[in-house]
Order: C-alpha cells, then structure tokens, then sequence
C-alpha cells in the first residue's frame, strides 16, 4: 500500500485516475473481508449515492484486532499516558486490546445494546474511550462520540437527533488542572432525552456522581458481570460493507451540527490505507497523534486506521502545557516516538513559550512529523521543522474533513518534496479540482479558486444521520456533479496545493470547526441579545478568533458583567470551546436594504482593515459602520 518514490507516486497516481475501480480494489485486498465485494464502486453525486465494495461482508474489529493475533499478539495497540505524570502509564497489547473490546461489547450485548443501536459516547481520553468505540463496531452499534467540551444542550441535541438508546460517559474527565464533571453534564442533558434506556458509567476521577436507579450502571460492576458469566469471547458481527460504523456530528454554515456518517467497508479502506501511505508507518514504530478520539482525527488516526495496520499509538489524556509546556515532549522521550501527529494551533502555543522548554529533551527518536486541523503557517512549519524535527524529519501536512473521512491533500513522508505552508499534492485516488464561483473548472496552475473533489473516494460521507437532503444541498448542489470541501484553495506554479482556508460561515478555532450561525444562535438566546453577527479574526495561537457584535442596548448598567453572562450563555448552550474571544456592544449590525447582515464589512473590522471596505452604499444606514470601526476591539 505505499509507495516508495516520487517517480511511483505519480504512477500510481495516474492509475488511481484512470483506473480508479482496479486501484482501490488492489488497497482493499490488504484488509480482512468476510467476503469480497460483487462490485467495488457504485456512484452518482446527484442523489448523492456512493458504495464502495458493494457485496462485502466484513467487520472492521476483525482488522483492527483479530487479524494481528496470530503474529502480533504481543506487540503494544496503545500505550496511555495519563493527565498526571505521576501517575502509571498504561500499555494494551493487541491481545489485551482484543480481549477488552470483547468483553465490553458483551457488557454492552448484557444491556440491550445490538446491532443498528447508535451509542453516544462522551467520554475522557483513556483506553477505555477507544474500547468503548470498538466495542460498539464489534457489535454493529453505531458509535455517535461527542467531544468532552461540548455542553449538555449540545450532548442533548446529537443524541436527540440520532436517537440513541445508551450512553457511555465517565464520572468525570481530567485535563491538566481541570476537572470536568462529565456524568453530571450527561445528567443535565439526559433531561430532554427520553430515547435513553441506559447510561454506563466508567470510575476515572472520583468525582460524586449521582447514579439514577435502573438508568444508572457501573462500568466495573457490568465488567465483573461479565467475567462471572464466563464467556470472554464476543464474536463480531457480521456487517454489509455500507452498513453504518460511525455518525461524527460537525459544523456548518447553516442551522444545528450534523451527523456526518461513515460506512464499514470504505472507512476502513480509507484510514488504514492513508495512514500506512502518508505516514510510511513500518512495523514497530511508535506513533503518537495528539488528537483526541471525540474529533475525526481521533477516529481515524488514533483508532481505525492505525490499529487496522497493527501499529503502536500513544494515546494522551491531558493537554500540552499540563503540567508544563514541555509535556509533549517528555512523552516523545518517555515512549521514543518516532511519528509525532498534532495541531498547528498546539505547535504555535508551545512555541511561544520558547526554546528553554525543549532543553534537556531527547527528541532524537523522532522520524516522521504531522499536522492537521488548520493551515501549518510557514513561521510554525519551520519551528517544527528545525526544532522539533531537528531538520531531518519530514512535515506531512494532512489536509482533510470529517466528511472526507481520511487525509486526502498530503505529502507522502519521504517521498514527496516539502513546501512549507503546502499540503501540497492529492493522493492517489483523489481527484481534486478548482472551480470557480460559477462552477467552472479552473485549470492550470498558479491559480486560486474553491476546492472541489470530482471522484469519489471509498471514505466519503454516505449522508448526514436522517437528512439525506441536508447532505446534498451542502455539498453536493453547489457544484454539479462535484463534492464541495467549502476551502479555498492555491494551487502553485508547480501543482502544490496551498488551503487558504474556508469559503464558507465557517470558523477554524484551534483547529476545530465552529459555525458562525450556531454561536449566533447562542448569543441571541441571552434575554438581553436583540442580534448578533459574529465573524472570524486572525488570532496568533488558534488560527482564528470568535469576534461578536452584539446590538444589546440593555446591559444592566455593567457591560462588563453582561459580556462575561453572554459568553457563559454560549458556553452552556454550545459549549466552552465557541465562546467569543471578542464581544463588541453595537447599536445596530451593517444591513442591506433587504435585510442581509453585510458579514464582509465585520470580517474586516474585526481584522483590523478598515481602510478599504469596498461599497457601503446599499447599506441601510451606513452610520452604522462609522459607529462600529470606532468602537472596534
Ligand atoms: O478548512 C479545512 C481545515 O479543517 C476543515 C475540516 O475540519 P474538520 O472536519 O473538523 O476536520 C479537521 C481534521 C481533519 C477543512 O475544511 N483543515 C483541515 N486540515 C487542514 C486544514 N486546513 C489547512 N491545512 C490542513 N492540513
């Protein structure tokens, strides 16, 4: 599955194009099926409909798990570093990994759980977390994983929307000197939630919890169930290739987050194909992605992908400055890893604590470096590069989405040439396009222009959970016969691909997706919120800030209070990762006659630009920009 020059990636490349259906076939046949797929590619981009492997019988626990039994037993699938470095690290070999998915999925079997059921998860970073997840696909139970800063209102609105029957969740999650009490969150949104028949609760920080009687059970109780009964064996289900493995609830531009939906047999084509490809994993590598399992990068590169190819994750419960800013880089000590995969946002913010930080580390285990989530701006590329890399390790800047399911814009580590700022060249199989406003493909290169993808890839959203037309209409009308990323994108005298970021209502905070509607939405339900606009700004460590205008002409006589309730709103309704980093008070927001919000205008406020704001004259009352630039934060 990897290619080894740059002469071969761009044979393989070719194939991929002109014979999509023999490359992805050839992949597929590296995995372990049940049995093979009739078809290997059924598609139209109108309805939308892809299924790939079309026939295929397999379950992907069978890939990540069973298949490495018989030589790679022994071999470590995670080794789990701890909030708290006093604590013992923990180390699964493939063989316990097994055996603790099977006896879970049998806990899960014991309370109702069966293939079909969607399964929320909000749970801390220990290996638990990724059981819970395999343990699900062991099943056939579709694992719906909300991240553990979201709210209970959000909690509450993806498992309304999947109609989830179980929760999985803990007492509570520590995170450097936090605690977050997760069981009581769950708690406030099990409120609205009528669908839920059980909540399984695993013991991590000790926090009091309160347990509801025929609700409420034990993750250790139902363990030794389990043990008692004797059967430490769970046989995996049998899946279709496009039964449901994972609905993952993300952003957009419009309207509530929606649950993006992944297939079996495709998904785990797609990761482990990636992950081996761009990363160039060789066995006995210890590989450590700083993600956490609650986003995609946690899916398909701390669970799926690496663990389909047999590999050795680090897995890390706490945050990069706890209890310094040199964490990460004792853990690349501590555990000698040689693939180290984070966030340009973590990057940026360890950076400027400087240099001292890095003495005395030893970081010559490292081979390979990643990034994800954000553009990898060329200050941050270089940092990483010479001190962290020590100028020999390769970038491998993965651009991709939750929707893409999978790296689709990256260097293949070793083999393709290194631009800093570029996540430079599709892989094989991926078929990316320019186009422009009218839809027109824009060819050649030095031009810029929105991405589009015009072939589909076996890790391509199926739909979003239980509106197929929201699926369509968000990426599949603007563009005919094309899938819209929503990116921007540069492609450069030589080919390379540079992303300039989204085109869309869409913010990328710390790397995470945060649609400007949705906090909106959040903001006006504060009583004293008559409107609001909110837009990105430049921000040095997170990429970009959440800047809010705010028309609320009661404030109580205390601005300051009314802005810290307003951002407590946001926090309760959302959850603490939208909240505004910049409220402005306005007396009115910049409006065409018809009533539309002149979003432009604000962005450029808010960047501080205010020297061209282009025409202003089918304002409504353009005083209004005059107030605003002058109060500008
Ligand atoms: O704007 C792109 C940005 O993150 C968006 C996808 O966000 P999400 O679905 O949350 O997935 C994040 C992890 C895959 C994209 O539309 N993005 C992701 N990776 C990169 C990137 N922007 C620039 N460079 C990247 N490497």
């Amino acid at each position: 599955m990897q290619v080894k020059t740059f002469d071969e990636y761009q044979q393989v490349y070719r194939k991929s194009v002109e014979e999509p259906e023999a490359f992805w076939a050839e992949i597929a046949e590296n995995f372990k099926w049940r049995k093979k797929w009739d078809k290997v590619l059924e598609w139209n981009f109108t309805e939308p409909k892809v299924e790939w492997f079309k026939g295929a019988k397999l379950n992907i626990t069978e890939n990540c798990l069973d298949r490495h039994l018989e030589n790679n037993a022994d071999t470590p699938a995670i080794i789990w570093e701890p909030n708290d470095p006093s604590e013992n690290h923990r180390i699964l070999t493939y063989k316990q990994l097994h055996d603790k998915v099977c006896q879970f999925a049998n806990v899960l079997k014991n309370n109702g759980a069966k293939k079909g059921d969607r399964i929320c998860i909000y749970m801390p970073m220990v290996p638990e977390l990724a059981i819970a997840v395999l343990a699900c696909a062991r099943l056939g139970a579709v694992h719906s994983v909300v991240f553990g800063g979201f709210s209970a209102q959000s909690i509450a609105d993806r498992i309304k929307d999947a109609e989830c029957n179980i929760v999985i969740t803990a007492d509570g999650a520590e995170r450097g000197n936090k605690n977050v009490p997760l069981k009581s969150v769950i708690d406030d949104a099990l409120v609205q939630c009528p669908s839920i028949k059980r909540v399984i609760v695993l013991t991590r920080s000790h926090t009091p919890v309160s347990m509801i009687k025929g609700r409420d059970v034990w993750w250790e109780d139902e363990v030794k169930k389990v043990e008692t009964q004797g059967n430490p064996d769970c046989p995996a289900e049998e899946m279709d290739t496009e039964d449901m493995l994972f609905i993952l609830y993300t952003s957009g531009s419009t309207g509530k987050p929606k649950g993006v939906v992944h297939t079996c047999g495709g998904y785990m084509v797609y990761a482990g194909y990636t992950f081996a490809n761009a990363f160039q994993y060789q066995p006995g590598e210890v590989y450590f992605c700083t993600a956490d399992i609650g986003w995609i990068t946690g899916h398909s590169y701390i669970a799926y992908g690496p663990l389909t190819q047999g590999a050795t994750v680090v897995m890390f419960e706490g945050i990069p400055t706890y209890p310094d800013a040199g964490r990460f880089w004792d853990i690349v000590d501590k555990f000698k890893v040689n693939i180290f995969y984070t966030a340009p946002t973590a990057i940026r913010s360890l950076m400027s604590f400087g240099d001292d930080i890095l003495k005395g580390k030893d970081l010559s285990s490292l081979t390979k470096l990643g990034s994800v989530g954000e553009p990898l701006n060329e200050e941050a590329w270089h940092w990483f590069n010479d001190k962290i890399g020590k100028g020999k390790c390769p970038i491998v800047d993965t651009w991709w989405q939750t929707e893409t399911g999978g790296f689709m814009i990256s260097p293949i580590a070793n083999v393709t040439p290194l631009k800093p700022g570029y996540a430079s060249l599709p892989l094989p199989g991926v078929q990316t396009v320019l186009v422009d406003e009218n839809g027109k493909e824009i060819e050649g290169n030095g031009v810029s222009g929105n991405l589009c993808i015009k072939f589909p890839w076996p890790g391509i959203l199926r739909t979003t959970y239980g509106d197929h037309e929201r699926c369509r209409q968000t990426y599949f009308a603007t563009y005919e016969n094309m899938y819209f990323t929503g990116d921007g994108v540069l492609r450069d005298e030589d080919g390379y691909y540079r992303i300039t970021g989204r085109v869309d209502d869409v913010l990328n905070v710390s790397g995470h997706r945060i649609g400007t509607a949705e906090v909106e939405n959040a903001l006006n339900m504060h009583s004293s919120v008559v409107e609001s606009a909110v837009v990105g700004y430049p921000h040095d460590i997170k990429g970009q800030g959440v800047y809010a205008f705010v028309v609320s002409p009661d404030k109580h006589g205390n601005e300051d209070i009314t802005r810290k309730d307003i951002i407590m709103t946001v926090s309760r309704i959302i959850g603490p990762i939208a909240k505004p980093d910049k409220i402005q008070f306005v007396s009115g927001l910049p409006k065409t006659r018809s009533g539309k919000i002149m979003r432009r205008i604000l962005r450029k406020i808010a960047e501080g630009d205010t020297s061209n704001l282009g025409d202003t004259s089918t304002l409504l009352d353009p005083g209004v920009v005059e107030e605003i630039k002058a109060g500008a934060l």
